[in-house]
């Protein structure tokens, strides 16, 4: 493994002080512990419950020097150097009397087998400590690795059971890649659950495997992870857009070394209510892989300053979790342009540009707007996004499918509903005003107990104004900006 390769160089090589912020102590204790038993060197370890212990030896703590100052003391004069482990000193650096104990440590130590080891969850090291520091962080586990904490823990299960654990290669990799950017610890407590449940590892373990991940990376609210993903056959229409996605699925979703390049991400423009968000989440849905959703104008609810600060953690979470699609619904209300805000929207933007640029984790973007006049010209640049697509009022055939997707979800019989002509006369209707139209009818129906029939639903649509006639010029507008940037979505 890398990680104790590269601590033992630093053990052994001439800075006195190591610091290691993490949450894993066990295993670094044990990396810390076979790299010096390597070079026969003493090893100790302090905490403020038990003093100093040596390790290499099993000797019992020496409790009187449990003080933080005693032990820094002790260290000092104690005539046998080695490394020494102080494990969660943190709140003890404050005082500037350790501070100058641990450095006056490391003068004597410099360039001899003496080391300091400062072991945390965290650590704020004093400046003029800084420098004679260096940090080692340990690695993530690799795919190698991971799988054999799968085989790890699928043999403890199947020694206390006495059965084998079910699973093929194929959720395997799929399970590997998902746990990709969690520590051992953490990957090790989610497998375990996979397992334990039902005796094998399966496909629906994996979105268990997701939500945990999510909520172990994700402390704050910007991000959050979207459980109701689509499937292709709830969304009418939309073909180009469907093929699109389609050929691009095995590059995307596959982690291989490819020529080609991985689909960054698209814009979805359109006319209000035509399916915009429910095709991001179809997107997650055929793909196969977790939806998070970004949410723009929460980043603002935040402390002043903080905004970008928060955006790129939650970009980082974004990577973490890849390969994902990441969604940003009505950018425009999150980045317009000229919004009179210290310019912090301008710079967002610059930050989201950036990240976009130079990402290389597979992290999909999905981006809806419906107004092209609040849209950021750097963002509609070619280059930026693999698409922009126009998402249109839906033609005849595509509105006879969206009344069917939504009588079908509803479990409703329309075998009395004659289509061709309830899609024509729901001319100029949004997906979403036909699903109202469906709906109002279901309920009238229910009111008189009669069964759904085409002149009930004609009615409602005849009580409809829609959105196309009450904002005809909009619309107008919007399509003739399309026409020449964006490529429809049918
Ligand atoms: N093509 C479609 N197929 C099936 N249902 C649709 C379609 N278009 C719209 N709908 C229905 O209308 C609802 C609203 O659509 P959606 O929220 O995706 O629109 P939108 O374009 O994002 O609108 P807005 O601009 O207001 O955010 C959807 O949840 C869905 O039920
Ligand atoms: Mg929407």
């Amino acid at each position: 493994m890398p990680d104790s390769r590269d601590l033992e160089l630093l053990i052994h090589g001439h800075v006195p002080i190591i610091t290691i912020e993490t949450h894993e102590e066990n295993r670094a204790l044990e990396l810390i512990t076979n790299a010096s038993r390597k070079k026969f060197l003493p090893t100790f370890k302090w905490t403020v419950t038990d003093g100093l212990q040596r390790l290499d030896l099993s000797l019992d703590p020496q409790r009187h020097v449990s003080d933080p100052q005693d032990g820094l003391k002790h260290i000092k004069s104690s005539a046998l150097q080695g490394i020494y482990i102080l494990l969660d000193f943190n709140p003890y650096l404050k005082d500037p009397v350790n501070i100058r104990l641990l450095k006056e440590i490391a003068m004597i130590f410099d360039g001899n087998k003496g080391k300091i080891i400062l072991l945390s969850h965290l650590l704020n090291l004093p400046d003029n400590l800084q420098s004679m520091s260096c940090n080692f962080s340990l690695n993530l586990p690799s795919a190698k690795v991971l799988e054999k904490i799968i085989r790890d823990e699928a043999q403890k299960w199947q020694a206390s059971e006495n059965q084998r654990v079910r699973t093929d290669r194929e959720t395997l990799d799929r399970l590997i890649q998902n746990l990709s950017g969690l520590t051992h610890r953490d990957s090790k407590r989610l497998i375990r659950n996979a397992i334990i449940d039902d005796g094998a590892i399966t496909e629906s373990d994996l979105p268990d495997v997701m939500q945990a991940k999510y909520k172990l990376l994700n402390r704050d609210d910007v991000l959050s992870f979207e459980f109701e993903t689509a499937h292709f056959s709830e969304l009418a229409g939309m073909k180009k857009l469907k093929n699109w996605l389609k050929q691009r699925q095995s590059i995307f979703t596959q982690d291989t070394e490819t020529k080609l390049d991985v689909p960054k991400g698209i814009l979805l423009l359109g006319v209000q209510g035509c399916g915009k968000s429910l095709a991001a989440k179809t997107v997650a849905g055929i793909w196969g892989v977790p939806l998070l959703r970004l949410d723009f104008g929460r980043l603002y609810d935040k402390y002043v300053g903080e905004t970008e600060k928060n955006l790129r953690q939650a970009l980082h979470t974004a990577e973490v979790m890849s390969p994902c699609v990441l969604w940003i619904d009505e950018l425009e209300k999150g980045i317009a342009s000229g919004n009179d805000d210290q310019g912090t929207s301008k710079r967002l933007l610059g930050t989201l540009l950036t990240w976009m640029a130079e990402k290389s984790a597979r992290v999909f973007i999905v981006a809806t707007a419906n107004q092209i006049d609040a849209l950021p010209p750097e963002l509609i640049r070619k280059g930026r996004l693999d698409e922009i697509f126009f998402v249109d009022l839906p033609d005849t055939l595509n509105r006879s499918q969206i009344f069917k997707i939504h009588f079908d979800k509803r479990e409703i019989n329309y075998s009395e509903i004659d289509f061709n002509r309830v899609a024509e006369a729901s001319k100029g209707f949004s997906g979403s005003e036909i699903e109202q139209a469906v709906v109002s009818a279901i309920y009238s129906c229910r009111a008189t107990d009669a069964q759904i029939n085409t002149e009930i639903i004609l009615q409602e649509i005849n009580n409809t104004r829609p959105l196309s006639v009450v904002m005809a010029e909009q619309i107008q507008n919007l399509r003739a900006w399309a026409n020449e940037r964006t490529v429809p979505v049918d």
